[in-house]
């Protein structure tokens, strides 16, 4: 018998979502998300076309000159689309210098925390994206927590991040809309976070992977910035929620022109840049009159989502903390009733929700103030799949 080697690699357990993913095909035998299954963990839109909204396209072409190796930071057609959207739609004053593309958002987000200087510490809201704990925690950074918790309603106010810097340097990392929250940071609340994140010795990573989800529109720190160049600040998109096509992994990182060269030299050892197919098709789904198009009817279908579960989730007793930001509702369930426990009911009809404790970034488990929390999301839920979902929700609350 062989006895195998310990591994050599730094032992950690999937993202909170996947725990989920695993121990569901364990109890249902099917994965979440399969035909049949009802997906309200994950975090993924639709990808068909929406009412009122572009089509999605079915085809890219490219030439045998797009199969050559793809320029680090990305190619000319996606950077000079990303600019124009910036400049035109939140007059930003940004050029194609300002931007890197990467494999969709987490990778970006990832690139900045990696290359920054370990000693800054960390400001984070306690209630946040699952991975942003993982990768803090993986790159064993000092983290300093914003209360976000049912005592302020998950809305903390800069006054909040400006106790927890406590007049020190600092770097925020921030997803706006929330994730899970979608508490939406806008208009001069949104400046003020901005003008904070941009004093010297600060900086940020607003994320914004939800920017199409909030109603009545689009929100983006970019509308906010007067000149990138002089701050640390890192306006994260992607084309996975609100252009509807994870699949492609396409994702990108605004900044300053001196960290965007610190993101292609990191391309050019680390990632050897993003696939040329991906980035001509996202191109192409930004072209200007297509994403007016898409930003309304995004906001339009989701609004209506939002509002149609909000009012069903609240006659069952649930106590919702929702913003007008991203596809998910954030609730309370009634009687004391733990995530998880409810998880075990919903695994039996083949649904499944994203337990509150998976986004507590203190990681206090079924002894934290999220234990009955649940955030269910309803990215990528049909108007018609609603009653059904209902009766399962509804059923499985009760026993
Ligand atoms: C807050 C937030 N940021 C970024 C992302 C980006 O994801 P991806 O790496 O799939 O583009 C997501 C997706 O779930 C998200 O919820």
């Amino acid at each position: 018998m062989t006895t195998s080697e310990p591994s050599v690699l730094k032992q950690f357990p999937p993202m909170g979502i996947y725990e989920v993913l695993f121990s569901f095909l364990d109890s249902a035998g099917t994965y979440l998300g399969n035909p049949g299954t009802h997906p309200w963990a994950q975090g993924y839109p639709l990808t068909t076309q929406l009412p009122n909204g572009p089509e999605i396209p079915g085809q890219v072409s490219f030439e045998a000159a797009d199969l050559k190796y793809p320029p680090a930071t990305g190619i000319d057609d996606l950077l000079a689309a990303l600019r124009d959207y910036y400049n035109d739609f939140h007059g930003a004053s940004i050029t194609t210098d300002n931007i890197a593309v990467f494999a969709g958002g987490r990778p970006g987000i990832f690139a900045a925390l990696a290359l920054m200087d370990p000693e800054i510490p960390i400001l984070i809201e306690e209630t946040e994206y699952t991975p942003y704990h993982d990768i803090l925690r993986l790159l064993e950074r000092t983290v300093v927590m914003v209360a976000s918790n049912p005592e302020n309603g998950f809305r903390p106010s800069l006054a909040d991040y400006e106790a927890a810097a406590g007049g020190t340097p600092g770097f925020v990392i921030k997803s706006n809309p929330c994730n899970p929250t979608g508490i939406t940071w806008s208009g001069e609340e949104l400046q003020a976070l901005v003008d904070f994140c941009a004093a010297p010795g600060r900086g940020a990573i607003i994320d914004e992977a939800y920017e199409f989800f909030h109603a009545p529109a689009p929100v983006s720190a970019m509308a906010h910035i007067r000149d990138i160049d002089a701050t640390n600040l890192f306006v994260v998109g992607a084309a996975t929620k609100g252009l509807q096509v994870p699949g492609m992994r396409t994702g990108w990182v605004v900044a300053a022109k001196r960290n965007i060269e610190m993101f292609r030299n990191y391309s050019s050892f680390a990632m050897g840049g993003v696939a040329r197919a991906s980035q001509l098709y996202v191109a192409a789904l930004l072209e200007p009159a297509r994403v007016a198009r898409a930003r309304e009817a995004v906001v339009a279908y989701y609004a209506s989502q939002r509002r149609v579960y909000g009012e069903a989730f609240r006659a069952l007793g649930i106590e919702l903390f929702t913003g007008e930001g991203g596809f998910y509702h954030w609730g309370r369930l009634p009687n004391g009733l733990g995530a998880g426990e409810l998880n075990d009911r919903l695994y039996r009809h083949k649904a499944a929700i994203l337990p509150g404790p998976l986004c507590d970034m203190y990681r206090r488990g079924e002894d934290g103030p999220h234990r009955d929390f649940f955030r269910f999301s309803f990215g990528a839920q049909l108007e018609e799949d609603f009653q059904g979902n209902m009766e399962i929700l509804e059923s499985c609350l009760k026993g």
